[in-house]
């Protein structure tokens, strides 16, 4: 397995580019299965999820074509088959997002049950209830779900009792060629489920209270194709605006938006950033100065994302200051505090609250990444820790990080990687 290998001592100064994002990319490649004309996705990340994705909507006898600059246009007309192999959904727990549109679209859909990860158990249930609710007859069966709709989904008034992201997205694009009106209450606000929504909007979908936890779809006959533009990567925006607080640096980000990451940017400056941000660009300024340790609690949008705890649990492991970081959403996203341990770190877990006592520095050490977000916690612990430090298991950053070795190098970081 490929390593990547950080010289500590960095200090992140420059200006790179963010990716699309590959959370609302994920169910918009997804969604281009509703379409009854050729679709254009564009500013797709290269990222695995990414490939997996397109490879799997190609496993179902769909046209994909895709150019030079990562645009893809995608002919759902001449699908074949309507099942998402277990091959693929067992590396990528995203391809449960086929199951709505499948169902929606062609009436039925045999998608391999998706499997826990490092970071917690991952139920579909809540997707599959309402499913159930539209009219959805779904049955598990050997390692897969089978839904059936021979004579279409229905419109349903439908509480998800959790907030989920995934199970809203799934239901979005189930509802949106039901017959009738669906309700979707308390369902999830992200920015990622926005950029769905105004996709399928843009395709001829009914929606209303886009980007809030009330929405109405009103179903319509056929969704048409079209070509959208997936939103700005927010969570890679602030993996590298955390690493240049980290290291006490500066960094200026590229076609990216600061009304996506508000709660992480107000967390930044109250670890002593100088923020400023225009339409298409944020810049962060530490001035040298070491951050100061901030507490932090995750929960849904608009509040402090997960996707962020570990890169900040990092930051305050080198922060001035103790400060508590509380995971409210999975239920082992905490794991890579045992990782900064063993560079130096001084964190001690209570629960689903990790108590982080900053020290000056970190100390190289072999460590292994377990999950997407906490590998690349390991790669800001690496540039703050004296020493080479070796990251293994890096296939997890190659889900979530565009070229991430060449980013780091362009922001002065020594960064490279070695083949396993
Ligand atoms: C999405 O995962 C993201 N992935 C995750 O990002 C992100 O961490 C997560 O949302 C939360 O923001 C993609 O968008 C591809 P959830 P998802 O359903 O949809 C419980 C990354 O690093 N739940 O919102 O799978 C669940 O157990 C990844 O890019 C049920 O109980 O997350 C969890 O506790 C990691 N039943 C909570 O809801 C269900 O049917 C939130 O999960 C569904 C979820």
């Amino acid at each position: 397995m490929d390593k990547l290998i950080i010289q500590g001592g960095s200090c992140i100064k420059g200006e790179i580019r963010i990716s699309g994002s590959k959370n609302s990319a994920l169910p918009i490649l997804a969604a281009t299965l509703l379409a009854s004309d050729p679709i254009q996705i564009c500013n797709l990340p290269h990222l695995n999820d990414i490939t997996t994705m397109l490879a799997l909507i190609r496993c179902m006898g769909v046209d994909v074509i895709v150019d030079e600059k990562m645009s893809v246009e995608i002919n759902p007309n001449t699908i074949k088959e309507l099942e998402a192999p277990y091959e693929l959904v067992k590396t990528m727990r995203a391809s449960i997002l086929v199951l709505g549109p499948l169902l929606s679209r062609f009436g039925e859909a045999r998608v391999s049950f998706p499997g826990g990860c490092a970071i917690g158990s991952r139920p579909v249930d809540i997707h599959l209830r309402g499913l159930e609710a539209m009219g959805a007859e779904i049955e598990v069966d050997g390692g897969y779900i089978h839904a059936k709709a021979p004579n279409g989904l229905k419109g349903a008034h439908f509480y998800m009792e959790t907030v989920t992201v995934g199970g809203t997205e799934n239901l979005l694009m189930a509802a949106v060629l039901a017959k009738g009106k669906t309700v979707l209450e308390n369902a999830a606000r992200e920015p990622e489920v926005v950029d769905l929504a105004e996709c399928l909007v843009a395709m001829g979908a009914k929606i209303e209270g886009i980007g809030t936890d009330h929405l109405v779809i009103e179903g319509v006959e056929k969704l048409n194709g079209c070509t959208f533009s997936v939103m700005p990567d927010r969570i890679e925006t602030g993996t590298y605006l955390v690493a240049a607080a980290a290291t006490g640096g500066s960094v200026t980000l590229r076609d990216t938006r600061a009304d996506i990451l508000e709660v992480v940017l107000l967390k930044l400056e109250e670890a002593g950033a100088e923020i400023t941000s225009g339409e298409d660009w944020i810049r962060l300024d530490m001035h040298g100065r070491r951050p100061k340790a901030v507490n932090l609690t995750t929960a849904p949008y608009p509040a402090f994302p997960t996707d962020m705890q570990a890169q900040f649990t990092a930051m305050n492991a080198v922060a001035e200051g103790t400060s508590t970081v509380t995971e409210t959403i999975f239920e082992n996203r905490l794991v890579q505090t045992h990782e900064l341990n063993r560079m130096g770190a001084n964190i001690s877990l209570k629960g689903n609250t990790a108590v982080v006592t900053g020290v000056e520095k970190l100390k190289s050490a072999p460590v292994m990444a377990s999950d997407l977000r906490a590998s690349a916690s390991l790669v800001i612990a690496g540039m703050v820790a004296e020493g080479d430090t070796v990251v293994d298991r890096i296939y997890h950053i190659d889900r979530g990080y565009e070229c991430i070795e060449e980013k780091l190098q362009l922001l002065g970081v020594n960064i490279r990687r070695v083949p396993g």
